[in-house]
Parts: structure tokens; C-alpha cells; sequence
């Protein structure tokens, strides 16, 4: 695998409202825009950005109309995700080329020159769960019909909203991909496993290793978790800075690195000692 390396951008949990409105006191659109603003600026030339879900807040028609106002100026392909507050069919109203595997659910595999991209839906609709993710058969089928097509000779990242393994966070661990031991037993199956995991929903930088796998877990572009790893019945929340990540795939293995694009500090050389004092609080 030479040549150009695979290069896209990593955003989560939008939770869009509709126009104007705010939540925590922030309108997530205004961040939204500021990240496309430094992409198009500064990363003109990666291959796609791609969301990882909880794209609205509550999955509202005019919710949806805002952000298809805003990813409308991004300058590069876009891959929309659905996360455990999205609406499906609000969604396509506003976004009707998004991905549709034949079945209705918001999943591909994309297999491209450096990797494969396989992203999977992991929305429960049905109401009686609120929060976790499933895989329904119909989606376990697709999972390991994509893992079998997927050559070998390349990497194959697999991104989807809700993390599958728990990740010590008790008040997010509640909501994980509730049959992930079936999810596992694909894997096996299909003698095949993602050499990447990527995820979103817990509004989190976390990264580990999930039976042998690697995974990534983003921040979110609104609102964030509070770093509170015991309280279980209610999530704590943190307006820590949000940032995207940018990927990089080349023929030595994957790069993943973290953009506080709303950063607005001092940027110096280090060499020289004197050239700033004192730390910026933003
Ligand atoms: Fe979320």
C-alpha cells in the first residue's frame, strides 16, 4: 500500500436543535461551524468527515434542517451516523443520500485503496430501551456479510455510535451495545476482526483495547462528560473544550490526532523559553 494515505476527520454527537436554540447555554450549531470552518481552512484535502451520531438532541424535523443548513459547508464529502437520539426517518428527509444498506439502516462498508470503513447503525428505536445500542439480527448478518467482503490485505476500521465493552464509566456503561457478546460471536464467525474501533455517545476522549481490539472514543461538539467514573444513576456533565480527530492511514498503520479547533491561545515556538507566561484560561 503506498501512495496517498487515507486521511478523514473524526466529529460526534452534534446534538443538533433546531435553529437558534441552546442547550448548557451553548447552540451546538455555533460550534459545528466553527469545526467546519477550520476544516475547510485547514484540511482541505482529507477524504471525507464522517459523524458518529446523536447528531440532533431529539431527533426533530427542524433539527435535522439545521444541520443539513451547516454540514452544507463543508467542502469535502460528509458520512452521517445514527446515534441513540436520532430519528431515521427525520433524518433521510433532510439527508437522502445517506448511507442505506438495503434493510433502512444508516450502514456501509466502504472499501478504499488504504482501508476498509465499515460503519454500523447501532439505533434502537423501539422505545423500550432508552440510551444503549443493539444489533439486530438483520444488522449482525450485514456485520459479518462486511467483514468477510472486506479484503485482507488493508486495515478494516469499524466505527459505530455506542462503545460494545465497557470502559469503567458506570453512568455510560449502562448504555453500551447491549448484545456485544453477539457482536463478538460474528468476529469469530467470520474469522475476521476490525483492527479499529471508533465510537462516540460518551462525550469522552477514551481509548483501550476491547478483546484484542483497539478503540477510540471522541469527544463530543456540543456538551461533554464529566470525568466521574463511580456516580451510576445520572451522567455528569462537563463543558470541557470539544475537539474532532483527524485519521491518517498509511502503509505503516494508523494515526489519530486530537484538534481543540475552538483553541484561541498563544501558539510559540519551544525553544525559545520566554515567549509566553502563564497559562491561558481561554
Ligand atoms: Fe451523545
Amino acid at each position: 500500500m503506498d501512495g496517498k494515505a487515507l486521511e478523514f476527520i473524526i466529529l460526534t454527537d452534534t446534538h443538533f436543535l433546531p435553529r437558534g436554540e441552546t442547550m448548557y447555554g451553548l447552540d451546538p450549531r455555533a460550534s459545528l461551524d466553527a469545526a467546519i470552518s477550520v476544516i475547510n481552512r485547514d484540511h482541505p484535502g482529507v477524504d471525507f468527515v464522517v459523524i458518529l451520531g446523536d447528531l440532533t438532541d431529539a431527533g426533530e424535523r427542524a433539527a435535522y434542517e439545521n444541520l443539513a443548513e451547516s454540514v452544507s459547508a463543508l467542502n469535502v464529502p460528509s458520512v452521517l451516523m445514527m446515534g441513540n437520539h436520532d430519528k431515521r426517518a427525520a433524518f433521510r428527509e433532510f439527508f437522502p443520500y445517506a448511507d442505506d444498506d438495503g434493510s433502512g439502516f444508516v450502514q456501509a462498508l466502504r472499501v478504499l485503496p488504504q482501508a476498509s470503513v465499515l460503519t454500523l447503525d447501532t439505533l434502537d428505536e423501539a422505545d423500550t430501551h432508552i440510551g444503549d445500542g443493539v444489533l439486530c439480527p438483520r444488522r449482525l448478518a450485514f456485520l459479518e456479510t462486511s467483514l468477510r467482503n472486506a479484503p485482507k490485505d488493508r486495515p478494516l476500521l469499524l466505527l459505530q455510535h455506542h462503545h460494545s465493552g465497557k470502559v469503567g464509566l458506570r453512568s455510560m456503561d449502562r448504555y453500551n451495545v447491549r448484545n456485544a457478546e453477539e457482536q463478538l460471536a460474528v468476529f469469530e464467525s467470520a474469522r475476521r476482526q476490525p483492527d479499529y474501533m471508533f465510537h462516540g455517545h460518551i462525550h469522552r476522549p477514551i481509548f483501550g483495547l476491547w478483546h484484542g481490539i483497539p478503540y477510540h472514543i471522541q469527544r463530543g461538539i456540543n456538551h461533554q462528560v464529566g470525568f466521574d467514573l463511580d456516580t451510576e444513576d445520572k451522567i455528569p456533565g462537563s463543558l470541557e473544550a470539544p475537539d474532532f480527530a483527524l485519521v491518517r492511514v498509511n502503509s505503516e498503520g494508523v494515526a489519530i490526532h486530537h484538534r481543540q479547533f475552538l483553541y484561541a491561545g498563544p501558539s510559540y515556538w519551544l525553544h525559545d523559553k520566554d515567549a509566553v507566561s502563564g497559562r491561558f484560561d481561554g
